[in-house]
């Protein structure tokens, strides 16, 4: 829970020296884990920096993709890591997106029943929303992020600098989560956010600093104040339960998670727009943010049929009795926890807003 946050631009060297020479106990060694497509952008960076602090390091190798976020994939890093010479105090790294800090947080909180690890991401939706919070996990057949665990990171140090290579197609799948945290976090947030678009945020200003920090620190207050999702956290899933929903339907090569989010915010805006919990206007202003900025508006390809849309809304966490909890959003910065909604006027509804 005593995660140290450092956000900024070309902050890496500085700021990850800092953290390191700060963590009581020292760790005896360092690992950095992270996929090839993360070491070819950043790789030499890290080293430089983790080897700067004084440390030697050495890296291993995470797959590509959310496929791959398995029990295999952990069970293999974890071998790897003891035939490596990992002890209780080794220090783990995970270098890339959320699918790397997920697998490699997943290890560092099982590993000798857990040991310290820090975060550096390198990707829009890892910096806003996976590098925080604590939560690990990997897949299993029956679902995503089914078997995890709580560990906290010591630090996430956020360069934004670090997202200059990163593809347009990855860029859309953070904005999901970017607009997601706007939503909940205040009119503030949310005009700056639909002031701007994408193509701006890519040229890398100040904005992208600000906006990215802004996440990150709402997103740690939540935690801070419920870590374990008893109540408040809660809030974070807005737009997800619809988003999940789409995103195992329609398959992650023709829907990002990020993107499946998007849809899934107007999904919920259009829902609280039916029940007179907020205005048409906000929905179409969001609607109008994701046309600008080349996400989804609609479900690619034909919406799903009520049924397949009602089964895949059960298969929610929270979800019992053909009953759902949903957030709905009221105005920025204002959303209600709705409980025991009915999931058959649900997925009629997704199918209204989405054909
Ligand atoms: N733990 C949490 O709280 C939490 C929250 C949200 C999402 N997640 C998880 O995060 C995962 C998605 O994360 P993601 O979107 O970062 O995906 P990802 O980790 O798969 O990264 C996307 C792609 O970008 C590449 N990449 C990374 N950094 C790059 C850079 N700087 N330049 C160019 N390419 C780069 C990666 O190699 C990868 O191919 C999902 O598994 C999701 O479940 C976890
Ligand atoms: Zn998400």
């Amino acid at each position: 829970m005593d995660t140290k946050f450092v956000p900024g631009r070309g902050i890496l060297r500085s700021g990850l020296a800092t953290r390191l020479k700060a963590l009581r106990p020292k760790p005896s060694q360092v690992f950095v884990v992270m996929d090839r497509k993360a070491e070819e952008v950043v790789g030499r960076k890290v080293v430089l920096a983790v080897k700067d602090a004084g440390w030697d390091v050495t890296v291993l190798l995470a797959p590509i993709g959310e496929a791959r976020k398995t029990m295999e994939s952990a069970e293999r890093l974890a071998s790897q890591l003891v035939r490596q010479g990992a002890d209780r105090k080794s220090l783990l790294i995970a270098v890339g997106g959320g699918v790397t800090s997920d697998l490699a947080g997943f290890v560092a909180a099982n590993l000798f029943r857990g040991i310290s690890w820090g975060v550096i991401p390198t990707t829009l939706l890892s910096m806003a929303d996976a590098s925080i919070g604590g939560k690990t996990a990997v897949n299993l057949k029956e679902g995503k992020n089914l078997f995890g665990a709580f560990h906290f990171p010591k630090f996430v140090v956020s360069d934004v600098q670090m997202l200059r290579t990163l593809p347009l197609r990855e860029w859309r799948s953070g904005m999901g989560e970017v607009l997601k945290t706007a939503m909940l976090s205040g009119a503030g947030m949310y005009r700056k956010l639909i002031n701007t678009t994408t193509a701006k945020l890519q040229r890398g200003g100040v904005e992208l600093g600000e906006l990215v920090g802004q996440c990150a620190r709402y997103k740690q207050k939540l935690v801070r104040r419920d870590p374990l999702e008893g109540g408040e956290r809660k809030l974070l899933n807005l737009g997800h339960t619809f988003g999940h929903a789409l995103e195992t339907s329609a398959g992650p090569r023709k829907l990002g998670h990020g993107e499946a989010v998007g849809l899934g915010l107007l999904c919920a805006l259009e829902m609280s727009v039916e029940q007179d919990l907020c205005r048409a206007s906000y929905a179409s202003e969001v609607r109008e943010f994701l046309q600008q900025n080349g996400m989804k508006t609609r479900f690619p390809g034909d919406v799903p049929s009520k049924r397949a849309l009602e089964k895949l809304l059960l298969r929610d966490k929270k979800a019992s009795r053909g009953r759902l909890d949903l957030i709905l959003p009221v105005k920025p910065g204002t959303n209600l926890l709705v409980q025991g909604v009915d999931a058959s006027e649900v997925a009629a509804g997704m199918r209204r807003y989405l054909g």
